[in-house]
């Protein structure tokens, strides 16, 4: 049994970002959902940050004709920088420079029709070529103190030269949201996966660990995706293709330390704002009060 992610390290970063957002309609009616922001910063930064943070320093997008405002974003502003450089705003400055930092390039591919994430991911492999990369889904925002998920994986992936696939615990009857995962053995951090299933009702369910999404992978992933058959919805499964791989290469379920918020959904959008502003120096006690006066205003009451 191979274990080829190899002590190579992680420089590839790919951001499926080609999906349509219907949820989150009208606002994506001409916004793409990856730029919502949190706060102050759009969804796609936040996995942005998180894969620079993890030595990456290719990113690939992967988008549709509909996402130029995630293009534009990357872009360089010149005008803006010439005024706020002008009018001597040192911090503004800064923040658009840091949307991509020096030494990190943006390369953007095209997924033209929508077949699936397995398809979106396998529209990188020119970028990616044959080396170990990462996938982050922008949608899981994974909040955390200490070294970010994509970080811990990474680490994990040097260490043991495996795969390696991001899951929680969610609860039995939500198991046909996710990819789910049985493991061999367990030990609290990460197991190897025996098994790997998209979306399986509960009942069908292997377990109850459930794939969020960041993944580092092993470049054999691409000529399985190639031969990959349409799966759930009719779309092309990563899964599938990981459940593939697990004949040849070692890929292990890694729980990483930190906290997932689903915002691809209004609620997760929603909790991801509220621990955002909690966690930021300049608006924690302001947006506490406005949480209080919410809920006395709304005639809740406060535990
Ligand atoms: C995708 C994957 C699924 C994974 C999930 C995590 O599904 O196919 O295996 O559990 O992301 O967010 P999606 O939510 O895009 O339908």
């Amino acid at each position: 049994m191979t274990a080829t992610t190899s002590k190579r390290r992680v420089r590839t970063a790919v951001f499926p970002v080609a999906g349509l957002g219907t949820r989150f309609l009208p606002a994506t009616k001409t916004v793409p959902k990856e730029m919502l922001p949190i706060v102050d910063r759009p969804l796609i930064q936040y996995a942005v940050d998180e894969a620079i943070a993890a030595g990456c320093d290719t990113l690939v997008f992967v988008t549709n004709r509909y996402k130029h405002a995630v293009a534009d974003y990357f872009d360089k502003a010149y005008e803006l920088e010439q005024k706020l450089e002008k009018a001597g705003k040192q911090e503004q400055l800064a923040l658009i420079r840091n949307v991509l930092p020096e030494g990190v390039r943006a390369v953007f591919v095209t997924q033209a029709e929508a077949l699936g994430l397995g398809h979106a991911v396998l529209c990188a492999k020119p970028v990616v070529g044959d080396a170990p990369f990462a996938v982050l889904l922008p949608d899981d925002l994974i909040w955390s103190r200490g070294d970010g998920a994509l970080t811990q994986m990474v680490e994990h992936a040097h260490a043991t030269g495996c795969s390696v696939v991001a899951v929680q615990d969610v609860p039995r009857e939500q198991t046909g949201s996710y990819g789910i995962v049985a493991t061999d053995t367990f030990d609290g951090q990460s197991g190897r996966i025996r098994q790997i299933v998209e979306k399986p009702q509960p009942a069908m369910a292997p377990s109850n660990l459930a794939v969020v999404g960041r993944y580092v992978l092993s470049p054999a992933i691409f000529s399985l995706l190639e031969t990959t058959p349409k799966g759930t919805g009719g779309e092309i499964q990563l899964t599938d293709a990981i459940a593939a791989l697990l004949a040849s290469e070692r890929v292990d379920a890694f729980r990483f330390r930190g906290t997932r918020f689903d915002c691809g959904t209004h609620l997760g959008l929603i909790e991801a704002t509220i621990r955002y502003a909690l966690d930021n120096e300049r608006l924690s006690d302001a947006a506490r009060g406005l949480m209080r006066n919410a809920l006395n205003e709304m005639g809740v009451k406060e535990n």
